[in-house]
Parts: C-alpha cells; sequence; structure tokens
C-alpha cells in the first residue's frame, strides 16, 4: 500500500456498533467512525443482513441495465433530501461526488469558475482538489484546474466581491471539517443563499461529514433552513460499503447529458442494498434525533474539561460531529487515548476531532472524557517537563 496514511500502530479486526477490537482483544470506543462512514455504528444487523441477502442475488449490475435495489435506494434517497433536490447521480466517494458536482455547474452555467473557501476540504482528485484549501495537500500536485479560488469564509462582503460573471458556483461545507469543525454564524448560509439566488450563481453544498443525521439533523444546512441548488454525500449513506452522492435540482441535472459523466460502479446492487438498509435504520431508529441529544451531552462533558484543562482552547461542533481545539498539536493527545483504548480523530494540527457513530452509548461517551481527561493531563504535564514523550 502507498505511505499516503499516518498509521496507528493497531490492528483492527472486528466492530460492533461504536466498540472496535484490535488483532489482541482490545477493545476501543470508536469516536473516528472511520472517518464519518460508520454513522450507524459497526456491523449494523440491518445492514449485514442486507448484504448477505444482495450477495446470493446479485452483486453488480451496470447502470445502463435498470436494477430493483437501485431504483429502491433512489427513492429512499430523495424521500429523505431538501425539496427539490431529487435528481441524483450515484459514484463511488466523496471525492467523486464533489467531481460530479463541479461538472454539472460548469455544463449547467456554461461559466468556469468555482469559488471555494478558505479552510475547505473537499477531496484529492484534481477537481475536488482544486477547491480544497490546504496548500500541503495541493502544492505538490500544481497545476491543477484552473479557475478556482477561495475567499475567507464566514464573510458575506468578501463573497460578493469575489463573485464575477464568469462565476458558475459557490462551493461549500455547510460545517468545516476537516477544517477544524467550524461552524458559521447565523445568518450566514441564508446571507449567501440570497447572494447566489441574486447573482444567478448555483449554490453547492458538500454535506460528505455533514449529512444522514451527524449534526443532529438529516443533512447540516438543515440547521439553518437552507437549501442548495447541488449537494454532495458519501461516507455512510451505504452503511459502510464505498458510495458517492450528488444530488440537484430536475432542472440542473439535466444539464448533463448522455455519456457526459458516468463511473463503472455507479448504483451497483450490492451498494444500493445496504444503501437502502442504511437508511431504513436511520429513520426507524430516531438516529438523527439522538445525534442531538448525545452529542449536547457529549459537548456539555467537553466543556467541562476544557474549563479544567489550559491546554484546551474552545470546544465547537454540532450534533456529533464535535471538535476540541488545543493550543497545540494534537497528535500526543491521540496517542495517548488510543493506548487507553479511545480513537479520536484530528482535523488539522491543533483540533481533535469526534465523529463517532450515532449509536455510541452515554457509558462509552463518559469513557471517551475520562481518557480525554488523563490524555490532556499526561500531555500537560510532559509538556511542562519536557521529558516524557506521547507513547506510540
Ligand atoms: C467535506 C468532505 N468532502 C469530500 C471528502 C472526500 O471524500 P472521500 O475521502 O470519500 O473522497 C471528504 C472526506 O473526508 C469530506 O470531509
Amino acid at each position: 500500500m502507498a505511505n499516503v496514511f499516518g498509521k496507528r500502530q493497531i490492528v483492527i479486526t472486528k466492530g460492533k456498533a461504536a466498540t472496535l477490537w484490535d488483532i489482541n482483544g482490545k477493545e476501543y470506543v470508536d469516536c473516528m467512525g472511520s472517518y464519518g462512514v460508520a454513522l450507524l455504528g459497526h456491523c449494523h444487523p440491518k445492514v449485514v443482513a442486507a448484504i448477505k441477502a444482495q450477495a446470493e442475488a446479485l452483486i453488480c449490475s451496470h447502470a445502463s441495465l435498470y436494477n430493483d435495489r437501485r431504483s429502491e435506494f433512489l427513492q429512499k434517497l430523495t424521500n429523505m433530501t431538501p425539496k427539490g433536490l431529487d435528481k441524483a447521480f450515484l459514484s463511488n466517494s466523496g471525492a467523486e461526488s464533489v467531481e460530479c458536482a463541479i461538472k454539472l455547474a460548469r455544463k449547467y452555467t456554461r461559466k468556469p469558475e468555482i469559488i471555494a473557501v478558505m479552510g475547505a476540504f473537499h477531496g484529492k482528485t484534481m477537481g475536488a482538489l482544486s477547491a480544497t484549501w490546504d496548500k500541503k495537500y495541493r502544492e505538490p500536485f500544481q497545476p491543477l484546474v484552473p479557475e478556482f479560488k477561495h475567499v475567507p469564509p464566514d464573510n458575506l462582503d468578501k463573497m460578493k466581491e469575489a463573485i464575477s460573471e464568469k462565476t458558475a458556483a459557490v462551493l461549500l461545507e455547510p460545517i468545516r471539517g476537516e477544517g477544524g469543525v467550524r461552524v458559521p454564524p447565523d445568518g450566514y448560509l441564508q446571507g449567501l443563499r440570497q447572494l447566489c439566488t441574486e447573482k444567478n450563481v448555483l449554490l453547492i453544498f458538500d454535506e460528505v461529514q455533514t449529512s444522514f443525521g451527524r449534526t443532529g439533523k438529516l443533512f447540516g444546512c438543515q440547521n439553518w433552513d437552507v437549501t442548495p441548488d447541488v449537494m454532495t454525500m458519501a461516507k455512510p449513506f451505504a452503511g459502510g460499503l464505498p458510495i458517492g452522492i450528488t444530488v440537484a435540482r430536475t432542472e440542473v441535472m439535466s444539464a448533463l447529458k448522455l455519456g457526459e459523466h458516468s463511473t463503472t460502479f455507479s448504483g451497483g446492487p450490492l451498494v444500493c442494498a445496504a444503501g437502502c438498509a442504511a437508511i431504513d435504520a436511520l429513520i426507524e431508529e430516531n438516529l438523527t434525533e439522538q445525534a442531538a441529544t448525545k452529542g449536547k451531552y457529549f459537548k456539555e462533558q467537553l466543556e467541562a474539561l476544557m474549563a479544567k484543562h489550559k491546554i484546551a482552547k474552545e470546544v465547537r461542533g454540532l450534533g456529533l460531529m464535535l471538535g476540541m481545539e488545543l493550543r497545540f498539536d494534537v497528535l500526543g493527545v491521540i496517542q495517548r487515548c488510543t493506548k487507553n483504548g479511545v480513537l479520536v480523530l484530528d482535523a488539522g494540527r491543533n483540533v481533535l476531532r469526534f465523529l463517532p457513530p450515532l449509536v455510541i452509548t452515554q457509558t462509552q461517551i463518559d469513557k471517551t472524557i475520562a481518557v480525554l481527561d488523563t490524555a490532556l493531563e499526561e500531555e500537560e504535564n510532559a509538556r511542562a517537563n519536557q521529558s516524557s514523550p506521547a507513547p506510540n
């Protein structure tokens, strides 16, 4: 495997709900959630049953043939997407869902420019990368796709100045994930919606990380009652199997003509069967509401920790998409948490990010807080003494 992933020194072999086990039988609370994929928890019984049944019937079938599972999935999907976003393209990853949105914007408007925001993360394929902000991802691969620019986030005046005759679309995450779990100020997304409508520019929300109940609403943008023209999704929508989804208003999606976009695996039966089960589980188990209540509890506990530890600077987030900014690099704290049975993500250099499955229990949240409490204290002491480096 290419050496592109910062590895943790554990071998994961089993998962159930919000718990993972390594090859030695050691148990972990999973606040990584496979980078936000495992929203239903690992090996959700409904998803497992659907995959088993579908695997017996049909695993692959190209989108040039109709398929029962694909149409069922599209029905369930467009029943849950915000009103008006009822035409979909299915792909295999978040980056691909963004690629489709970019092509769609250029084709529909016949204009070239895409405006993204500083701090944005939209994936690492060439089009999506051109909208991603961090120069460590971008610089080695220049030249990127032309006609992309970045403006300061959460600033309507700067966005207004940036939009020009050649702007096709504004692309942004309702809550920036990789960029540090940054929630926009109230009014920003509503203002942006109005601005894009006035200027005749498409508004694209990248909901790859913020959808499927994560933030306490089905879609992140619903926290502010704003509907984009195009929306991208991925991570949890097929219960753990790879999927990317781009939805748009019918009029917008219809700009893509025969053969202008495709991918071999688009809407495969196995993925769609898992996706149907995942959507059913999300709705039947009221997981969106659980994200809101558990997220509130989790956030309060993080805030209590912040009050106790000087090295913690800020707690941010909505639902079960939470971040804690530290005053220094988070790597040592992450390693200490891993050692003590809790898997946590980073979001940039100095933000701890928590993307647990929505089925995480209160006991597991309490364990996470206790382990983090110790890790912050140990790290604080280690930094004070500069003598005890973080364990591997
Ligand atoms: C907001 C957002 N967009 C796009 C992507 C890219 O998704 P993928 O890694 O599936 O290509 C990610 C991945 O973390 C993301 O968080």
